[in-house]
């Protein structure tokens, strides 16, 4: 009789703590670890992540592409830092691009400004993300960023260690009026998508 009942709690328990379904939590932008499963995969990831541009003025922005190799991924959190800051302390801004504005939100990490951080909005398998990333206004030139992003296949399988550079180049368009970032007003709705589950186990 204990054991049928440790069997349906098991599977209760499974089924509500598969992961983050609605998206990682905001306290987990320095590390980018799941909560969850048995740590992160040593192996190359069969996901790849690319910029648009690798070079940006500051202010500026890059189009950022994750895509599947052959395994489509269920989650994803991104965020970005100086390439020389080992605590990851998250600085930029993320927006949503959008063809993908339904399967995207941003998140405010802790001890930044807002929007320094990307996730997904549920687990439908995905085979490819694109967002974009700015380059804080006060960076200077030959500056370097790391977008880092954790890539989750399924609730035990997951790589934490993708990283991309952007390197900041104040000079590429001091001849031009470069076009300001457009921020999008549809961010406002991110506040009502945020949902954080909590797993206890
Ligand atoms: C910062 O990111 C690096 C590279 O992904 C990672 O190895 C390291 O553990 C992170 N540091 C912290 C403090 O989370
Ligand atoms: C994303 O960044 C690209 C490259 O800088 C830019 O052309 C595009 O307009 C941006 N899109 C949005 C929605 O901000
Ligand atoms: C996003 O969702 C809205 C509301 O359901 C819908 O009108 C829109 O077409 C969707 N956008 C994309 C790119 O799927
Ligand atoms: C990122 O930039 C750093 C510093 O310039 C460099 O050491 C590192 O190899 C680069 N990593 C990638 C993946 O381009
Ligand atoms: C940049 O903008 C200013 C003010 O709008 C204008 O006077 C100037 O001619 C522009 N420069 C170029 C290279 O387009
Ligand atoms: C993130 O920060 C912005 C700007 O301060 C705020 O409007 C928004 O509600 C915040 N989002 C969440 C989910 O806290």
């Amino acid at each position: 009789m204990a054991s049928i009942c440790v069997s349906i709690f098991i599977l209760m328990a499974a089924t509500l703590c598969a992961g983050y379904p609605a998206g990682g939590p905001y306290y987990s932008c320095k590390g980018l670890l799941p909560g969850h499963g048995d740590g992160p995969k040593k192996t190359a990831p069969p996901y790849r992540m690319s910029v648009s541009q690798a070079t940006v003025e500051s202010g500026g922005s890059t189009s950022v592409t994750l895509s599947s190799i052959d395994v489509p991924f269920m989650g994803f959190m991104c965020a970005a830092s100086k390439y020389e800051d080992e605590a990851n302390n998250t600085v930029g801004e993320f927006s949503r691009t959008d063809d993908y504005v339904n399967i995207t939100q941003l998140v405010n990490c802790s001890g930044s400004t807002p929007y320094t951080g990307i996730t997904h909005v549920s687990r439908n398998p995905k085979n490819t993300v694109v967002f974009n990333w700015s380059v804080p206004d006060s960076a200077s030139s030959g500056s370097v960023f790391k977008i880092r992003c954790t890539f989750v296949q399924s609730f035990n399988v997951y790589w934490i260690d993708s990283l991309v550079n952007v390197t900041v180049d104040n000079k590429i368009s001091s001849n031009e009026n470069s076009s300001s970032v457009q921020t999008s007003t549809l961010r406002n709705l991110i506040a009502c998508l945020l949902t954080v589950f909590y797993c206890f186990l």
